[in-house]
């Protein structure tokens, strides 16, 4: 393909290869790439904008909102409720579904998202983004609950993220590869910059959240502890780590040279079984890592096999570099 491949010939034409993007998963894909230039607009505001600081409300999952969480979360919403591509959303940012209102038509397919990740980057000028997973309604004809949500994220149609940093890009899979789309400003469309993304199978960079190691598992601590031995220690090689806080921007780094992620349970809250949200985060990034040659598992099984049985559900999460993670789920199961 040539450097200047829309994001919408991409799809026609990914449809007439592989039969892989029906009409309105089209649309859908469109609108989505849509929302995500306006939240883009709206982060490069910044306090011109009058988008920084916190809305001073508290979501579900009882995190503090930011004015961005909120405006990413209501910009979604209006692009994709009027299309008759969807049958409801779900988002990070919502008690319960968002069913499409009766006065526009349904369609087939359920959104989740998580509208803006990595908020506390926001008013510091760091990398954040938004991640959108995409299922089909179960059945055709009966009214929408939130019981049709809960699909395994193997049952994803669609998968992707916007990342808003030094430029703004979508990444996205159908099943098909990872693609890679470069925003261009001047055109106001995303366009094609990288195909067949793949994530090398091996890795020196890790990147976790360390002020938590005390709270660790012991096989999380011991993989962490190996890296850091260097080359004096059982791996027999220096690791460097990384760690953005904005699971957008470190999966983003992870695809583009390998790597691995982890935000594993921890003690904090023995009972959560990890930070990260399964629907909306996870599944998406899960899917997209495993379609670029990676692998992803909460420790002990692979995260796109979990059967959820919750929106809001929350779940372990090692993901990247194949041989990286594999080696981390060994540890969990021995
Ligand atoms: P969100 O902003 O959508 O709540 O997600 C933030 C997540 C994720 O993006 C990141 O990897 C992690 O939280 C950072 O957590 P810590 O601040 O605990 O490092
Ligand atoms: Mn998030
Ligand atoms: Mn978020």
């Amino acid at each position: 393909m040539s450097s200047h491949v829309s994001l919408s010939r991409y799809l026609v034409e990914e449809q007439r290869l592989h039969g892989k993007i029906p009409a309105q998963l089209r649309l859908l894909l469109e609108v989505v790439a849509r929302a995500c230039k306006g939240i883009s607009h709206a982060v490069n505001k910044g306090a011109l904008g009058d988008v920084m600081g916190s809305a001073g409300s508290e979501n579900v999952q009882g995190e503090v909102q930011k004015k961005l969480d909120i405006i990413a979360n209501e910009v979604l919403i209006e692009a994709n409720e009027w299309g008759g591509h969807l049958a409801a959303m779900a988002s990070e940012e919502m008690d319960s579904i968002y069913v499409v209102p009766n006065r526009y038509p349904q369609g087939e397919y359920l959104l989740l998202f998580d509208p803006l990740d990595g908020s506390s980057n926001i008013d510091v000028n760091v990398s954040i983004g938004t991640i959108f997973s995409v299922l089909q309604k179960p059945d055709g004809n009966s009214a929408v609950t939130e019981k049709d949500f809960l699909q395994a994220g193997a049952k994803q149609v669609a998968a992707g993220y916007c990342v808003y940093g030094p430029q703004t890009m979508l990444v996205l899979t159908v099943g098909d590869g990872v693609v890679m789309f470069t925003l261009d400003r001047e055109q106001g469309s995303f366009v094609l910059t990288q195909e067949k993304v793949q994530i090398p199978e091996d890795t020196q960079e890790f990147a976790i959240n360390m002020s938590n190691m005390r709270h660790w598992a012991a096989p999380v601590k011991r993989y962490v502890d190996e890296c850091l031995q260097g080359q004096e220690g059982v791996r027999g090689k220096n690791f460097n780590m990384r760690w953005i806080a904005s699971m957008v921007a470190d999966v983003h780094r992870i695809l583009m040279r390998g790597g691995i992620f982890m935000y594993p349970w921890d003690q904090r809250e023995p009972n959560k079984p990890g930070k990260l949200r399964l629907m909306y985060e996870a599944n998406p990034m899960s899917w997209l890592i495993e379609q670029a040659g990676g692998a992803a598992t909460n420790g002990h099984e692979r995260i796109l096999n979990i059967q959820p049985a919750q929106l809001h559900e929350r779940v372990s999460v090692i993901l990247g570099s194949k041989n990286e993670v594999e080696r981390v789920t060994t540890y969990h199961r021995s």
